[in-house]
């Protein structure tokens, strides 16, 4: 008899424990079908705001509501089943108050079911960051090139590129640890520093175009796979979907013009006389026993 022991979900905890061990792995997901994918090789999935820019083709994050990620959430809780799950808390949802920050969050987290959130700031959200996990709910924080200030930045622009840069975002860093939160996205700057402060915190420190002496990476899943337009310099293409798609749509376009698609056994046909069954039946396992023509 073989006991089956059913792996449970990672949760905040787990992935809080990973620091200055084996490098966390992580992907941005939107969708289920994409989600169930990547839960086979990653530790947490992120509903990053990003799909803002790479599903809805907004420019920014800002426009992002927080309807839409939830809605995205929930896709991508149903499609996974072992990574940590953490949704992004849209721009305008936490900034104002930590009881605004809370009440959002909340909500994310009762109708996504996700087992954390994200949001971006450093020193700024500490006190945010303490009121919601001294009430249950789990936060990543975000900081370095946080999108959602891109208005007051100028741009998506790298940070800590002067050594007199630094100390604040090392300040960012140590405060949102002491406040609570389980892990930080370390974004788009200098590797020396993001390894200055993987050295300093007790959290783990997941890289976006950081170093890879961060304690784990992430990367926008569309970015990676080769299907987003344009892509930022840290950006590796590990596949080349983009390309892929195209060559498939066209494909279908030129057998649909050709009137080569659909053919045969994309059709129904009449039921057969003898078994009164469907006689192609397209979906079905068996196969006729009668041959039929
Ligand atoms: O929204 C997002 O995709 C993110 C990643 C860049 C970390 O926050």
């Amino acid at each position: 008899m073989s006991i089956h022991v059913k792996r449970r979900r990672l949760m905040a905890p787990d992935i809080a424990a990973r620091k200055g061990g084996e490098p966390i792995v992580a992907l941005t997901a939107y969708h289920a079908h994409t989600a169930a994918i990547a839960d086979n090789h990653c530790d947490f999935l992120l509903v990053g705001d990003s799909l803002g820019m790479v599903m809805h083709g907004y420019e920014t994050t800002v426009p992002v509501p927080l309807e839409l990620m939830i809605m995205h959430g929930q896709a991508v809780v149903r499609g996974s089943k072992k990574a940590l799950v953490v949704v992004d808390m849209p721009f305008g949802t936490y900034e104002e108050s930590p009881s605004v920050a809370f009440r959002n969050a909340a909500k994310v987290m009762k109708e996504t079911d996700c087992g954390a959130v994200k949001l971006e700031g450093g020193r700024r959200m500490a006190e945010t960051i303490r009121f919601l996990v001294e009430r249950g709910i789990p936060v990543m924080a975000h900081i370095g090139l946080t999108p959602q200030s891109v208005n007051v930045l100028g741009g998506f622009k790298t940070q800590g590129r002067s050594v007199e840069d630094w100390q604040a975002i090392e300040d960012d860093a140590r405060l949102v640890a002491e406040a609570g939160a389980f892990a930080v996205v370390l974004e788009a700057m200098t590797a020396p520093l993001a390894e200055r402060i993987t050295d300093a915190i007790p959290i783990p420190t997941v890289g976006i175009g950081a170093s890879p002496g961060c304690d784990g990476q992430i990367l926008v899943m569309e970015d990676m796979l080769g299907l987003s337009p344009n892509v930022p310099k840290f950006v590796k293409k590990f596949g080349a979907i983009g390309a892929a798609i195209d060559r498939a749509i066209a494909s279908y376009a030129e057998e649909v013009r050709a009137r080569t698609f659909p053919a045969q056994e994309h059709v129904y046909n009449l039921k057969s006389p003898e078994t009164e069954a469907p006689v192609d039946a397209v979906r079905a396992t068996k196969k006729p026993k009668t041959p039929t023509t």
